[in-house]
Parts: structure tokens; C-alpha cells; sequence
């Protein structure tokens, strides 16, 4: 009986978007769906719920080669913010994002959602591995 619930756990988990190719990892749903609520309460005022940004004021998540290609940069930004001229998909901005209180668990969690939500599929970012990132944001010059 306990496994016919863990099954339909499982399949009920394996049709939410982006969480498909994890179906068997309960830890990865956990992280997700948390990081997807998180997102809505810290990040969607300005970068909108499904990512697209707002104008040349706040630039995507959803489709952004920044994140992409500056993991590093995206993780240290979710604690200390950013200021600067930042193009992204060719488009310049230069708007400040503020500094955030969020936990190294939250900021993996969040982490976890924005890399495998629009069409991404980076798989579980654990707290441990962002941890040892965030120690390390020093020597990442823009979001010092
Ligand atoms: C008050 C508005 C605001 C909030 C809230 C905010 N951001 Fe930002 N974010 C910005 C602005 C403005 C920039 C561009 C900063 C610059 O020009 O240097 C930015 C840049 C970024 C970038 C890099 C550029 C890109 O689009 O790829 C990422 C990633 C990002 N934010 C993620 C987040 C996440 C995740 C959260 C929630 C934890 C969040 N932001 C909360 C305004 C915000």
C-alpha cells in the first residue's frame, strides 16, 4: 500500500514541468519546489513569474545566456546583489539589484529551480556545493 502512494508520489511528480527528467529523486522535488515558492516571494517583483524580465529595467532568467554561462556570478548575485552596466542576450542593462538575507539553503533551492525551469537541466544544486561557492564570491569581482 505505502509503495502504491510512493509510485503516484513519483508519477504526479514526473508531469511538473522541468522536474521530468528527475522523477526518482525526492531530495530534487523538495529543492525545487521550495526554490519555485522562494522565487515567487524574492525574485518575481522584478524578473516577473516566468522569467521573461521587464523591459531593459530587469533583465530575463528565462532564456538569458548569463545565467547559462555565469553559474558562479548568478549564485553570488542571489546574496550580494549587482550593480553595473550587464548585457544580457545583447542587450545592455544598468539597474541596481539589491543584496538579499536569503540562507545558502534558500539560495540553493532557488538555484535548483532556475536551472532546470525553461528548458534548463542542470539537475540538483545542493546546499553544500553552493555553500562552498558562496565562500568564494570574493574573487568574483562584480558582485563583491
Ligand atoms: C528589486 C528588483 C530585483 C529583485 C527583487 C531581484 N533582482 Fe535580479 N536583477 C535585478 C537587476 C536590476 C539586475 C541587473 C543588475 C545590473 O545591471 O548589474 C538583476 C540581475 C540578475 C541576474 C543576472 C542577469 C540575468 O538576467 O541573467 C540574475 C541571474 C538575477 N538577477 C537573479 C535574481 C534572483 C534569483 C532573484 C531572487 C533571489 C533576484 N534576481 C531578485 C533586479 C532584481
Amino acid at each position: 500500500m505505502r509503495g502504491l502512494i510512493i509510485l503516484a508520489l513519483i508519477c504526479w511528480a514526473c508531469g511538473k514541468p522541468g522536474g521530468s527528467e528527475h522523477p526518482n529523486s525526492a531530495k530534487f522535488q523538495q529543492y525545487y519546489n521550495q526554490g519555485e515558492q522562494l522565487y515567487s516571494q524574492h525574485c518575481s517583483n522584478c524578473h516577473q513569474k516566468t522569467g521573461t524580465g521587464l523591459g531593459l529595467v530587469y533583465p530575463p532568467l528565462n532564456k538569458s545566456d548569463f545565467v547559462d554561462q555565469h553559474f558562479e556570478e548568478v549564485i553570488c548575485l542571489m546574496r550580494n546583489g549587482r550593480k553595473g552596466e550587464l548585457i544580457v542576450n545583447g542587450k545592455m542593462y544598468n539597474q541596481a539589484m539589491p543584496a538579499t538575507t536569503l540562507s545558502d539553503l534558500e539560495i540553493a533551492e532557488i538555484a535548483t529551480y532556475i536551472y532546470n525551469t525553461w528548458g534548463r537541466d542542470r539537475g540538483l544544486l545542493e546546499v553544500n556545493q553552493i555553500a562552498t561557492q558562496l565562500q568564494q564570491c570574493d574573487s568574483v569581482p562584480s558582485v563583491r
